[in-house]
């Protein structure tokens, strides 16, 4: 190879590591939470094409239950996995806040809408208001939110009928946005944290899953598959950093060891068995306990099994590890079982980010039987995850809209594909939407920053709003997203 070979090579492997703006990519991500938004949207809105809806959920029972998230493609509010969504969004501020520059106080914004709505979802003693709209009336319909004439039923748990998952991840929620408002605004901070212990002694002392209770209101919709221990943990992990009281961490040490039970299930006839420490997201809360709890106990004795099973973890996800449990497609996507796969590819690496700082921390590496592991190589993996959801892959694809030259144009969302209140006042009926669902058509509007479910295992995508597995944006995708473009934006070495 001559000089110039050598620099040309230099410059397309530069230019390849370079490659992405993961400012811009940040800026977007979380401006798509305000595409998500339900209520009353406030004069800042920049999403500008969204207008009000749903301005009467709650009312039917004489609570105020607006607010809040549509949780993807439709106009349903899971409160479940909003609270996921929402306390990653807040861990997101807590491990990257400081290089978020001025993103920080948008994904803020974005964090106290929903906080302001689980305040009131938990509002009244004795109840914990789980979803609003009912998911089949709403599922029929291909309708903008703003016209949404279908039910909006309010589902709550209460002492006897108990949901300990969506409550624990309320107060999760609730205690980890406290410490991310800290700073800012410690009365709206010191509020938040009331309300998550009053809301994780309720999730509890009364004890039972909301797939019982709620039954086919939320299943399948977001079934609790793994069983509540894990949200019960979470919690309780999250309330001991927000609080330091002893009281929560005695709970985690007391629990911690039930946790790896490994689960068998049937639910709504689909058979399940996991509680494994390789899962994590809407769902599973167990590897997120694990490196969570690592991270702040740091370097104590009493580490088993947390960051055992921590390293088992990320074990389970390198390609070189000999006890890998995912897949890769030949571009180099995490694959795990069911829809939506890229909310597993941005959970999974945030939390390899998160535990390669514990691992400078305490300055040890990880064992996968033979195979060594340095925390530069858990950025590295991650850093691949996140450079090909932005283009880094066969198709030269970014799978967040707005972002790349070329990016999805036909993502299954209702607001996106209809037209906008400012473009077509009119009202749109339940069922005259569907031309628009059934199009090949571009989508209408642009919802900046949404991350779709992404490609197959082949690396290939169809761009079809009917594929929904693959061309649904969650606020649970993006949310884990945003810690990690704050990270990758001034850690852009590689
Ligand atoms: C953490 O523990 C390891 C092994 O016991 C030790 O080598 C390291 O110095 C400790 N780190 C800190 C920050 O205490
Ligand atoms: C993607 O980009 C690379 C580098 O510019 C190019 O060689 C390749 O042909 C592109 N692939 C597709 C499917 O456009």
């Amino acid at each position: 190879m001559n000089l110039i070979q050598s620099l040309l090579v230099l410059v397309m492997v530069v230019g390849v590591a370079y490659s992405h703006d993961y400012g811009d990519a940040l800026s977007k991500s979380i401006l798509f939470f305000e595409g998500q938004r339900s209520g009353r949207l406030p004069p800042n809105q920049r999403m500008s094409w969204r207008k009000d809806s749903a301005l009467h959920d709650g009312f039917q029972i004489g609570v105020d239950l607006t607010g809040g998230y549509y949780d993807a493609g439709d106009n349903v509010k899971f409160n479940f996995p909003m609270a996921f969504s929402t306390t990653m969004l807040a861990w997101s501020v807590l491990e990257f806040g400081k290089t978020m520059g001025s993103e920080q106080k948008h994904t803020l914004e974005a964090i106290r809408w929903a906080t302001d709505y689980f305040l009131k979802a938990t509002s009244v003693p004795g109840f914990v208001f789980a979803q609003v709209g009912d998911p089949y009336s709403d599922h029929k319909c291909w309708e903008r939110p703003e016209d949404m004439d279908t039910d909006r039923t309010p589902y709550a748990v209460s002492k006897q009928f108990p949901g300990s998952e969506v409550s624990a991840e309320i107060a999760a929620a609730l205690a980890a946005s406290s410490m991310a408002f800290r700073p800012s605004d410690p009365g709206y901070s010191a509020t938040l944290l009331k309300r998550a212990k009053i809301v994780f002694e309720f999730a509890d002392k009364y004890r039972g899953s909301y797939n019982d209770n709620l039954g086919p209101w939320v299943c399948p919709f977001y079934c609790d598959f793994s069983g509540y221990e894990d949200e019960l943990l979470w919690g309780a992990a999250w309330l001991f950093w927000a609080t330091k009281e002893n009281y929560y961490w005695n709970y985690v040490v007391k629990n911690i060891n039930n946790l790896e039970n490994s689960i068998t299930k049937n639910v709504n006839g689909v058979s399940y068995s996991g509680g494994s420490f390789a899962e994590f997201g809407w769902d599973s809360k167990h590897a997120g306990i694990n490196i969570l709890v690592s991270r702040i106990m740091k370097n104590s004795s009493r580490s088993d099994p947390i960051v055992p099973n921590a390293d088992k973890f990320v074990c389970s996800l390198l390609p070189e590890s000999p006890t890998k449990s995912v897949s890769y497609s030949p571009g180099g996507l995490l694959f795990k079982p069911g829809g939506s796969n890229l909310q597993h590819a941005t959970a999974l690496s945030f939390l390899l980010v998160v535990y390669s700082r514990y691992l400078k921390q305490v300055d040890r590496v990880i064992h996968c039987g033979d195979v060594v592991v340095n925390r530069a190589r858990l950025i590295q993996v991650a850093r691949g995850q996140v450079d090909y959801i932005l283009g880094s892959n066969p198709l030269n694809m970014s799978y967040m809209v707005g972002y790349g030259k070329m990016f999805p144009q036909r993502i299954h969302h209702r607001g996106s594909s209809l037209p906008s209140i400012d473009e077509h006042p009119q009202h749109i009926d339940c069922k005259s939407g569907s031309s628009y669902l059934d199009s090949s058509d571009r989508n209408q509007n642009l919802l900046t920053g949404a991350v779709v479910g992404g490609p197959d295992i082949k690396d290939s995508y169809a761009d079809s709003q009917a594929d929904f597995v693959h061309s649904e944006p969650t606020t649970y995708i993006n949310a884990p997203l945003v810690g990690l473009l704050a990270y990758f934006k001034s850690n852009s070495s590689p």
